[in-house]
């Protein structure tokens, strides 16, 4: 079985956006049909322009497709990124879950596999809480949410059970190491593995 695997994410200055890239690749490579899809900027323009790296990312991805309905409708498994804001969810990313119940009500939501990525300046800044407070909503889809736990040795390396995260640095400027990618492949590959075994596939 080709899984699709639809990776929806939120990104201001490009940490998300890279392990989201990562995330897609790796599921690509794994066989994955894969859609990467930013979700739509909220903030004012003039706040953007305000800090350099996000108006780069803003221009970069202009092009790039955007998050609908249909991409979670047409994935039998969801990766969602978001940087961690005030240890919470990214209001961009949640706008875009805001937008979904029409499929919600329609049970198009439920049953599919689900887990989360993030990024944050700091070690415990909201790591933990921001992947808590994104899967409530999973709760409420009926969703199947596949944490990783500690399923791999490098989860000891990367210590978070509840998903992916990557600790920018308090300047923002620390790039995805190694452990933070090999977290990343693990999380996709037990995410690809659990939805085949779902479809009756080992
Ligand atoms: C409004 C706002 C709130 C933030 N809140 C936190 C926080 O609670 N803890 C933290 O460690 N970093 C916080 N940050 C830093 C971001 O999480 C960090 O810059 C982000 O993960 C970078 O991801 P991106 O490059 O994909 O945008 C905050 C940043 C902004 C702009």
């Amino acid at each position: 079985m080709s899984v699709k695997l639809a990776v929806i994410y939120y990104s201001s200055t490009g940490t998300v956006d890279a392990m989201a890239r990562r995330a897609a690749s790796t599921a690509e490579k794994a066989g994955a049909e894969v859609r990467l899809r930013h979700v739509d900027e909220l903030a004012p323009d003039d706040i953007i322009d305000g800090v350099a790296e996000w108006r780069e990312h803003v221009d970069a991805t202009a092009g790039e497709p955007k998050a609908t309905p249909d991409d979670i409708v047409w994935a039998d498994a969801v990766l969602f990124g978001s940087p961690t804001r005030f240890g919470n969810v990214a209001s961009q990313l949640k706008q875009y879950l805001d937008t979904l119940g029409p499929q919600w009500g329609e049970g198009k939501l439920a049953d599919k596999v689900y887990a989360g990525f993030t990024a944050a300046k700091t070690d415990h800044g909201g790591q933990e809480s921001t992947l808590l407070a994104l899967y409530t909503t999973i709760y409420h889809f009926g969703g199947i949410l596949v944490p990783p736990g500690y399923t791999d040795p490098v989860k000891f390396e990367d210590g978070n059970p509840y998903g992916v995260s990557h600790g920018t640095g308090a300047e923002g400027d620390v790039p995805l190491g190694d452990v933070q990618e090999a977290a990343l492949d693990h999380l996709v590959e037990r995410v690809l593995d659990v939805t085949r075994r779902l479809a009756g596939e080992s």
